[in-house]
Formats: structure tokens, sequence, C-alpha cells
């Protein structure tokens, strides 16, 4: 299984914080933002990665993460020219998936799930995930019955079919590069992650499950401080050393910094 970071777009919600810098570059209390979907890819076992970024600050991404020898792993690095939408990722991506299935993270999203066994058992098909949250309408709303058949997958509808949010995190097998060349861009000029879903879906081949612990969405003030807390108080940073068997040395400050007037 292959994995894609998608740490493009042009975060405007997050101005003038993402003036001079990506979102998702910002600190989450101790680490930038993309190390927790890296984190999440590498604790499911994925360790063939390719990171989707902007072109603005694409060099301060290869300068923070490197080769991926660092994290036990291998980095590859595609610029999306114009934020044109989630599914766009499998068209750039499609010479890194190759024959293989692929997982999606968004870089924006922190989870304290752990996706191994969906990764482990994945055969055909598509699978998503899904949270209950109070405010469907900020996201793609996932409809499904008792047997967990998805019955209707929307973006951000007026008027959301259920409580439950398809988060950013998604596992396609191989026919996805072929499925995301059938799509259309939709009214606000994107390829959507829920159209490509809606393909799976409409073939029988769409499965949803749904998340045990914390899920951030950190593209808003909002959510963005609520997920440096929720890193703090769960002590959820990267532990390199047990991920990739690497010690790193942590520098400590010794003086606190002054500033002079
Ligand atoms: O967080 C989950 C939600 O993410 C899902 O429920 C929605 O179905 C999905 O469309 C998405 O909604 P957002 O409004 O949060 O998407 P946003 O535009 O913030 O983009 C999500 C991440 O993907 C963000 O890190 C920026 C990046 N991105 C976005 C677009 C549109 C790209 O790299 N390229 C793009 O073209």
């Amino acid at each position: 299984m292959k994995g894609i970071i998608l740490a493009g777009g042009s975060g405007t919600r997050l101005h003038p914080l993402t003036k001079v810098t990506s979102k998702q570059l910002l600190p989450v209390y101790n680490q930038p933002m993309i190390y927790f979907p890296l984190q999440t890819l590498l604790n499911a076992g994925i360790r063939d990665i390719l990171i989707i970024v902007a072109p603005d600050h694409s060099g301060d991404f290869v300068n923070l993460l490197g080769s991926g020898k660092q994290f036990g792993a291998r980095f590859s690095y595609e610029v999306q020219d114009k934020p044109e939408g989630l599914a766009q990722a499998f068209l750039i991506g499609s010479d890194f998936i190759g024959k293989d299935n692929c997982a999606m993270i968004l870089g924006d999203n922190i989870f304290t799930h752990d996706f191994t066994s969906s990764i482990k058992s994945f055969k055909k098909g598509a699978k998503v995930f899904v949270k209950e949250v109070p405010d469907p309408e900020r996201f793609g709303v996932v409809e499904f019955d008792s047997s967990g058949k998805v019955l209707s997958i929307e973006e951000k509808p007026s008027r959301p079919k259920s409580h439950y949010a398809q988060v950013g995190f998604y596992i396609f097998d191989n026919n996805v590069v072929e499925y995301v060349k059938t799509l259309k861009p939709s009214k606000r000029g994107e390829l959507e992650i829920v159209d490509l879903a809606n393909v799976y879906m409409q073939k029988g081949e769409l499965s949803v499950e749904s998340l045990d612990g914390e899920w951030i969405d950190a593209g808003t003030f909002e959510s963005l401080y609520r997920a440096s807390t929720i890193v703090r108080e769960n002590d959820l940073g990267m532990d390199l050393e047990q991920i990739s068997g690497v010690k790193i040395e942590v520098k400590n400050i010794k003086k606190p910094l002054t500033f002079d007037n």
C-alpha cells in the first residue's frame, strides 16, 4: 500500500498565518502540523509516501522532511500547480501509485485512530472513514445503513442527511487512477473527493468505517487551537526514535531567548 499526504491548497481560511508559509507547516503545539498525518501513515505501516505540495513553499517541505530516511521511510514530492481538488492527487500521483493500492490523508487532519487493521484487511474498492460531528455541513457527509452500506455522500450539503462527516483519510484500490479521469470539476472548479467516492458507490464498491478517538481538521483558527490543546494533553507528538530506530538528538535551549526593543 502506497500513501499520499495532500499538503497543498492556499490556506486562505488561516490568513494572515498562511501568507508566508503553508498551513501544514504551522505549529501544532510542539510539531509542524504535517508530522501528525505523517505519523498516522507510518503507524499504519505505510513507508512509501508521496507528499503533494503547493508551489509557493515546496522547498520548505523538503527541508523539513528530507528523503524520509530519518523516519524510516521513503518520501517523494510532487507540486500541485493550483488547488484543483482533493481527487486531483490521484492524477498527480499516478506514476507514484503504479500498480499499488493507495491510502490518502489530508495534511491538516490529525487523528488518534489507528488505521493499521483497515490497511491490512483492505482488498479492493474504496473505504472511507466517518466521525459523528455536531456540524456536518462543514464536511463531506456520508449517509449509510446499519450494515455499513453507503446510501449517499455529499460535499458540504446545506441540509445534511446524517451527522457523519467523511474524515480526511481514504483507501482506494488501483482503479482510482482510471476512475478519477472520469470526473468533471464541480461548480467550485475542483475534482471532488466525494465525486470519486460516488463512482465507487455506484459500482457497489464503497465501504465505510467509523473512527475511534479524536479527529481534528485543523484548517480554522478554532480547530488549530483545539489541535494544539489535544496534542499537548494527550502527548501525541511523534516518537521518532520508536518509529525509525534512529536516535534523534533533542537540543535544549539553556537560556531563555531575549529580545531587545
Ligand atoms: O477534513 C475533512 C474534509 O476535508 C472532508 O470532510 C471533505 O469532504 C473534504 O472536501 C475536505 O474538506 P475541506 O474544506 O477541509 O478541504 P480543504 O479545502 O481544507 O482541503 C483539505 C486539505 O487538502 C488541506 O490541507 C489543503 C489540501 N488541498 C486542498 C485542495 C482543494 C490540496 O492540497 N489541494 C487542493 O486542491
